[in-house]
C-alpha cells in the first residue's frame, strides 16, 4: 500500500535525507534542505522487465562506425545570435532549460525562436502552463507572429502534454515553464524539487525517444541557481541562462552548459515593446554613452566566447572618511580588483590605503576576462591623478603581481574591433604582439609593465583636461 511521508531534498546537490539537518550531509552546503512529501511503498516496476513485456526488440550495442551521420541535425532560427549561443543552431532532440529571474523575458524569447524558426512546415507546439492561450497570442500580436504556424496549449498536467507531444509529433516542443507543470502521480506541490526533477525527466526521455527538440523555461530562485534544484542542470542538454539588468534595456543570453558547443558564446538582444532585437555589434550599444573629459572613465576588450567586445570601464577613487577604506566593484571581480590596487600600490607607489575605490562596467555587463585588468588599474590612476583619457585610446593587458603586464588571448580580434570602431591608438602587452597580424590606420603600441604605461600617460590624456 501506498504511504505519504516526509523527507528533505538538497537543493545544491539533489541528495535525500530523512530528517532535517542545516547543514547537507553530502555537499556541506547550508540551509539547503528542504522538505518534500513523497509516496513510498509503491511496488517498483523493473524498466528492463516491463520492456521484454512489452516485446520491444533487445537492445544491442554497436560500434560507433555503425552508427549512420545524420546531416542537418541542426535547426537554424532567424536570430543568428540565438543559433551562435546554441553553437551553430538548435541540436536536433536536444533537451535545452532557459532560466532567468521573473519577468526577464523568457516567454517573449520562446514565442520568438518559435515564430523565427527556419523550417516552416514542421508543427511546433508550445505549452503555456503559466498563461492561457489567450495572453500568449496578445503577446504574438505584440511580436508580430500572430501568423505564425504554432500550436497553443494552455496545460499543466504533464502526462497530457507528454501525450499530445507523442501524437503530434512536433519539431520543436517548448514548455514554459517546468515549475508550473505537474506529475499527477507525485503528491507534492509543482514547483517543488521532486516534481521538478521528475518532470524534467519525464520530458527527457520524451525528447530522446521521439526525437523531438524541448525547450523548458525555468524561474531562477533567489540564490540565483536555475530552477531550485542544480541536478535539473544535469539532466538537460544545455542550459542557457537569460539575464539582463531591470534599468537597462538590453538582455544577455548566456550558456552556461552546452553539450553541442561552447560554453563561453553570449547573445546580446535588445527588449523593447516589439519584442526581442538582436544587437550584433554591441561594442556600439555598450559604448553609447561614453564620454571625453571625464576623468576615471576608460575603454577595455573583453573576449565573451568568440567575441570581443569594447566596454567602459569607470573608476572613483576618493579620500576614505571612515576607518576602513571602501571596496566596492559592479560587474567585475572585487578580489581581483583588490590584488589590483595592491599592485599599484607596491610597484607604482600610488597610496590606494587610504582611498575609497568603486568600480564601474558601464550598461550593466559582468566581465571575469583577465585583459580588462590594465583597463581597471588605468581607470582607478585616472579618477586618482584626474587624468582625462583621449576618446581614441583603448588599454588591453593582464597584469601579473609584478606589475608586468602579460600576454593575452585572440589578441587579433581584440585589436580588429577596436579599429572597427574607430578607436586609434591601442596600448597592448608586447609579448601578444610577436606574431599578431596588426590592424591598418592604427597605432599599437607594446608595453612590458605597468610603469612602462604610467610613464608615458602624458601621451593618451585628453588635451582637454578637467
Ligand atoms: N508592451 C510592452 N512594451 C514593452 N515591453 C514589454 C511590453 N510587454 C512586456 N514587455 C517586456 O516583456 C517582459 C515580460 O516578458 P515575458 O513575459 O516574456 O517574461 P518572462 O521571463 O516569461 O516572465 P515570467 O517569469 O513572468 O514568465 C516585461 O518585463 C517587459 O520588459
Ligand atoms: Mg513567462
Amino acid at each position: 500500500m501506498a504511504k505519504l511521508t516526509t523527507q528533505f531534498i538538497c537543493q545544491s546537490c539533489g541528495s535525500v535525507s530523512p530528517k532535517w539537518n542545516g547543514k547537507c550531509n553530502d555537499c556541506g552546503e547550508w540551509n539547503t534542505l528542504i522538505e518534500e512529501v513523497v509516496e513510498t511503498g509503491k511496488k517498483k516496476v523493473d524498466a528492463v522487465h516491463q520492456n521484454r513485456i512489452s516485446s520491444n526488440p533487445p537492445v544491442k550495442a554497436t560500434t560507433l562506425a555503425e552508427i549512420p551521420r545524420k546531416e542537418g541535425e541542426r535547426m537554424q532560427t532567424a536570430f543568428g545570435e540565438f543559433n551562435r549561443v546554441m553553437g551553430g543552431g538548435i541540436m536536433k532532440g536536444s533537451l535545452i532549460l532557459i532560466g532567468g529571474d521573473p519577468g526577464i523575458g523568457k516567454s517573449t524569447l520562446m514565442m520568438q525562436v518559435a515564430g523565427y524558426l527556419d523550417s516552416n512546415k514542421e508543427t511546433i507546439l508550445y505549452v503555456s502552463a503559466e498563461e492561457s492561450v489567450h495572453q500568449v497570442r496578445g503577446r504574438a500580436e505584440r511580436l508580430g507572429l500572430e501568423k505564425a504556424p504554432i500550436l497553443l496549449l494552455a496545460e499543466t498536467n504533464l502526462n497530457e502534454i507528454l501525450l499530445q507531444a507523442r501524437n503530434l509529433k512536433p519539431a520543436l516542443l517548448i514548455i514554459d515553464s517546468i515549475q508550473t507543470v505537474y506529475l499527477p502521480d507525485l503528491s507534492s506541490a509543482p514547483g517543488s524539487v521532486s516534481q521538478v526533477r521528475e518532470c524534467t525527466s519525464a520530458v527527457m526521455t520524451l525528447a530522446k525517444t521521439e526525437h523531438i527538440t524541448t525547450f523548458i523555461t525555468g524561474h531562477v530562485t533567489k540564490d540565483g541557481s536555475i530552477a531550485g534544484p542544480r541536478v535539473l542542470e544535469h539532466l538537460v542538454d544545455t542550459v542557457l541562462q537569460f539575464e539582463g539588468d531591470r534599468n537597462h534595456h538590453f538582455r544577455i543570453l548566456r550558456s552556461l552548459k552546452n553539450r553541442f558547443g561552447s560554453t563561453n558564446e553570449i547573445g546580446v538582444f535588445d527588449m523593447n515593446s516589439r519584442g526581442l532585437r538582436e544587437i550584433t555589434n554591441p561594442s556600439e550599444l555598450f559604448l553609447s554613452e561614453f564620454s571625453q573629459g571625464i576623468t576615471g572613465s576608460v575603454i577595455a576588450v573583453t573576449m565573451e566566447g568568440t567575441r570581443p567586445i569594447l566596454v567602459e570601464l569607470q573608476a572613483l577613487v576618493s579620500n576614505c572618511n571612515y576607518g576602513f577604506p571602501q571596496r566596492n566593484t559592479n560587474g567585475f571581480d572585487q578580489r581581483r580588483m583588490t590584488m589590483l590596487l595592491a599592485v599599484l600600490e607596491k610597484r607604482l607607489g600610488t597610496p590606494m590605503g587610504t582611498q575609497d575605490v568603486f568600480l564601474n562596467v558601464a550598461s550593466g555587463l559582468k566581465i571575469d576576462d583577465p585583459a580588462a585588468d590594465l583597463g581597471v588599474c588605468i581607470a582607478i590612476l585616472s579618477s586618482f591623478r584626474e587624468w582625462s583619457i583621449a576618446r581614441d585610446v583603448v588599454f588591453i593587458g593582464e597584469i601579473g603581481l609584478g606589475g608586468e603586464i602579460r600576454s593575452v588571448s585572440s589578441i587579433e580580434q581584440r585589436l580588429m574591433e577596436c579599429a572597427k570602431l574607430g578607436f586609434k591608438r591601442l596600448i597592448v602587452p608586447k609579448a601578444s604582439l610577436k606574431e599578431a597580424e596588426l590592424p591598418k590606420n592604427v597605432e599599437v603600441i607594446g608595453v612590458n609593465h605597468i610603469q612602462d604605461v604610467y610613464n608615458r600617460m602624458d601621451e593618451w590624456l585628453a588635451d582637454l583636461q578637467l
